[in-house]
């Protein structure tokens, strides 16, 4: 298929999985509006319809609670196609939660900060798009404050995340050494996931135990962050979320600067002492010499979790190695990721023995991660790699369709069938289509 029919087939889907004021990740398996899929989305949107992109941002700051914290999912819907829906997860238990919204009382990495100057860089009408971003700003700024207040207990610019659906990467490998160190209860549920996706790519009846588990524990405390941060068995510093919310303090600087009010610049200063602070506090304490990549701490057991993820690589896109570190990071990323038999980029150390290339965070490629590391690899200046990256996600695209995760092996895309997950899925369009354009 030619590149100008995909693109008009990505474009389809996005205004399919517009519902009105936000955009689901897919139908069926996510029927609810998603933090960090809400902003990779827009920025697909900015490409062909600036009103859409702005209003997905604007309804995800909607639901913003009075803390400044911004929920994981927010449950405009009422349906029984997901579990854990809105009863369990009961939001209105924390007395600063949204009136107007049900949500998770967990939050996902803070993309909003650099979807924001992605919208202005991606805009053709700037001084409109930066009207809007003036409107929007200072409830993002908030989200940051909340992080830097609440999360940071050990008051060193690192945030934590208390639930491994906070990270992301809800099923990574990296989360068996916590399940390790917990033995939770054995819960009656009815699982919704398995009845929409094969079984076998998604998570395991006892590592749902353990999901459920740190939310009630969360629950009993009526998501009090102070008494998380005591009691969560899960509390980890994750290299992808922090860098993640490094990249978005970076670009409320830069946006608040453009704005360029005076009223700004207590702000500007907050932001720079949380940047300086934390990529210091990042590089001192999230990179491992030996494995030569960032991996993720352990807070609660004080200590680093060595294994290599997709994840490990995602502060090239926060520019916060030195040009050493990322060289070195870069060599082991095409040692133990780049074989030609395989798609860059796998979602976990194709080498190790977890790696399985079909489930879901244990293997598979994603496009969100892809397009992180293509453009942190891209401004470290590794043309090459990054001209790659970009080709691997648009040929498994091209091969198999806009799937939410795809297989790794170059081998199993013969025939069409190394999609996985969700189909249809927005935030694989929404960066294709921003991979085609940029
Ligand atoms: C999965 C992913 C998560 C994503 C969500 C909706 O749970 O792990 O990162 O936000 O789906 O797409």
């Amino acid at each position: 298929m030619c590149m100008k029919d995909l693109q008009n087939n990505a474009i389809t889907v996005l205004n399919n999985n517009w519902k009105d004021k936000f955009s689901i990740p897919c139908a069926k398996l996510y029927p609810f509006q998603w933090f960090w899929d809400s902003g990779l989305i827009a920025i697909g949107f900015a490409h062909f319809d600036m009103p859409k992109a702005e209003k997905e941002i604007e309804t995800l700051l909607d639901a913003q609670w009075s803390n400044g914290f911004i929920p994981h999912i927010i449950f405009h819907t009422e349906t029984d196609t997901y579990f854990p829906g809105p009863d369990f997860h009961r939001s209105d238990l924390h007395p600063e939660s949204s009136k107007k919204y049900k949500s998770t009382g967990m939050t996902q990495p803070p993309v909003t900060g650099f979807v924001l100057e992605d919208l202005y860089r991606i805009s053709k009408d700037r001084d409109a798009t930066l009207k809007f971003i003036e409107s929007v700003i200072d409830k993002v700024y908030k989200n940051h404050e909340y992080f830097y207040n609440q999360r940071d207990p050990q008051d060193e610019g690192l945030v934590y995340i208390y639930h491994n659906w906070e990270s992301g990467t809800d099923n990574s490998p990296i989360w068996d050494d916590i399940w390790d160190t917990m033995n939770p209860p054995e819960y009656t549920f009815e699982r919704r996931d398995t009845t929409h996706v094969d079984a076998a790519q998604r998570p395991s009846k006892r590592e749902y135990d353990h999901y459920l588990h740190i939310i009630e524990i969360a629950k009993q405390n009526n998501y009090n962050d102070q008494k998380i941060a005591e009691l969560s068995p899960f509390l980890v510093q994750d290299p992808l979320f922090n860098a993640v919310l490094l990249k978005s303090n970076q670009s409320l600087i830069d946006l608040y600067r453009i704005i360029g009010n005076k009223n700004n610049n207590d702000k500007i200063h907050q932001l720079q002492k949380w940047q300086d602070k934390g990529t210091k506090s990042f590089n001192n304490k999230l990179y491992d010499e030996e494995l030569g990549v960032y991996v993720h701490y352990d807070l609660r057991n004080e200590k680093l979790l060595k294994h290599i993820s997709s994840s490990s690589f995602a502060p090239l896109f926060a520019n916060l190695p030195s040009e050493t570190r990322a060289e070195k990071m870069v060599d082991i990323m095409m040692e133990k990721f780049g074989n030609p038999d395989q798609y860059l980029c796998a979602s976990f150390d194709p080498t190790s023995d977890r790696f399985n290339p079909k489930k879901y965070w244990r293997g598979p490629v994603w496009v969100n991660l892809n397009w992180m590391l293509y453009y942190g690899l891209k401004q470290y200046g590794f043309y090459d790699i990054a001209k790659r990256m970009k080709q691997d996600t648009i040929e498994i695209i091209e091969n198999n369709g806009f799937y939410e995760y795809f297989d790794s092996r170059k081998e199993e895309h013969k025939n069409g069938n190394a999609g996985y997950g969700g189909h249809n899925f927005s935030w694989s369009a929404a960066l294709f289509i921003d991979l085609l354009n940029e």
